[in-house]
């Protein structure tokens, strides 16, 4: 196959890190992207580069792109982390294949993309292109950290913002392997379809803790484990309304408020504990044939319909610049972009 020499791509315009932490929210993309061309990256070994087809759009590229990731920002690179597209050059047998892949050497909002040879998913052909665009940061997630509630043997677990798409993907198998999930979100429309979607409980929080609600559920169920995107007053005092022995995960940290953690005894006296948790950081420490079992169940459950993906929109590269942000702020779904259009 001839490549071009020069793509276009949505270019991260600052280096490194800020001391902020403000959340995934942008409206304006202007102060951390420019849409540009620049040359085609070239594989070095054991680097492949893809042609990008679709790229599934999270909070951690958002932010990534305002520099308040887990990695610094590098100005000049292409920002966005994974997708879904055919391998066009490189040190890898999967040449002419379609793959799922988390771009580490030249980002995904953009025509090509470079990664790891190592890295890179080979996707099932019945696999639709919306699932395998997004089949690695939410769907890996999902699984190990529902490996954690497993190996805790809690037979409930907390979701804060379970409304989101990585929350829908732990809530079904909860359904489908005996653990109740009890959801918490702030928007009262989300909570018929998380219960639909096999959620034991819902409990809507806007600015406070139902607490009747909370000590009952807290009493019923025996919730051990609490998966917390939010980090927020709210979060906090979930935690301290479980029983004794809850471990508060945070993964994600979807609200710019700083918690008050008034009830630290219980840290000492009811053996509760607070830690992280990273996909990058999981994903270096299990085997390699954990992580692909892990992506034949994951490509198994979106074909046959025990998961599914929620679209708010596609954008294309050429214009999401100025489209992308208001899909963004849509409620419900992810948004993509296609670097073919
Ligand atoms: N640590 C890791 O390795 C890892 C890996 C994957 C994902 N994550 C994290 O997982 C989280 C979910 O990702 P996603 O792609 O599933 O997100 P998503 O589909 O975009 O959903 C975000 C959800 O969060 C809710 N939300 C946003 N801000 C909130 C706030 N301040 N308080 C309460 N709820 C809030 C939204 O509720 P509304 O609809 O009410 O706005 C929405 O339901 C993110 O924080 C992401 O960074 C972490």
């Amino acid at each position: 196959m001839t490549l071009p020499h020069t793509m276009t791509a949505l270019v991260q315009t600052a280096d490194g890190y800020v001391d902020t932490a403000t959340g995934p929210h942008v409206t304006d993309l202007a102060p951390y992207l420019e849409h540009r061309d620049l040359p085609v990256p070239q594989p070095g070994p054991g680097q492949a580069l893809i042609k990008v087809h679709l790229a599934a759009i999270n909070p951690s590229d958002i932010h990534f792109i305002k520099g308040e990731y887990g990695q610094p920002r590098i100005k000049g690179a292409p920002a966005g982390f994974e997708a879904v597209g055919e391998v066009v050059a490189g040190d890898t047998p999967l040449l002419g294949q379609r793959v799922s892949f988390y771009a580490t050497g030249s980002g995904t909002w953009s025509e090509y993309a470079l990664t790891d040879a190592a890295t890179l998913v080979p996707c099932r052909p019945d696999l639709a292109e919306i699932d395998a665009a997004g089949l690695i940061v939410n769907p890996l997630t999902a699984m190990a950290m529902f490996g954690i509630v497993t190996k805790s043997e809690t037979k409930s677990m907390v979701l804060t913002a379970a409304g989101s798409q990585l929350c829908k993907l732990l809530i079904a198998l909860g359904r489908d392997n005996g653990v109740q999930p009890i959801g918490v979100i702030r928007r009262a429309a989300q909570a018929a379809e998380l219960r639909a979607l096999g959620a034991a409980d819902v409990i809507v929080a806007a600015d406070a803790l139902p607490l009747d609600q909370v000590q009952a559920v807290m009493r019923d169920l025996k919730p051990t484990i609490l998966l917390d995107a939010v980090g927020d007053q709210i979060t906090a005092d979930l935690f301290f309304a479980m029983p004794k022995n809850a471990r508060w995960i945070s993964y994600g940290k979807l609200s710019a408020q700083s918690p008050k953690l008034d009830k630290m005894g219980q840290l000492i006296f009811q053996n509760k504990s607070i830690e992280g948790f990273w996909l990058t950081q999981w994903m270096r420490q299990v085997g390699k044939g954990e992580i692909a079992k892990a992506f034949a169940e994951i490509q198994a459950r979106y074909v046959d319909g025990r998961w599914t993906t929620d679209v708010a929109g596609i954008v294309p590269l050429s214009a999401a610049m100025t489209d992308l942000p208001p899909l963004l702020a849509q409620p419900d779904g992810k948004a993509f972009i296609d670097p073919r259009q």
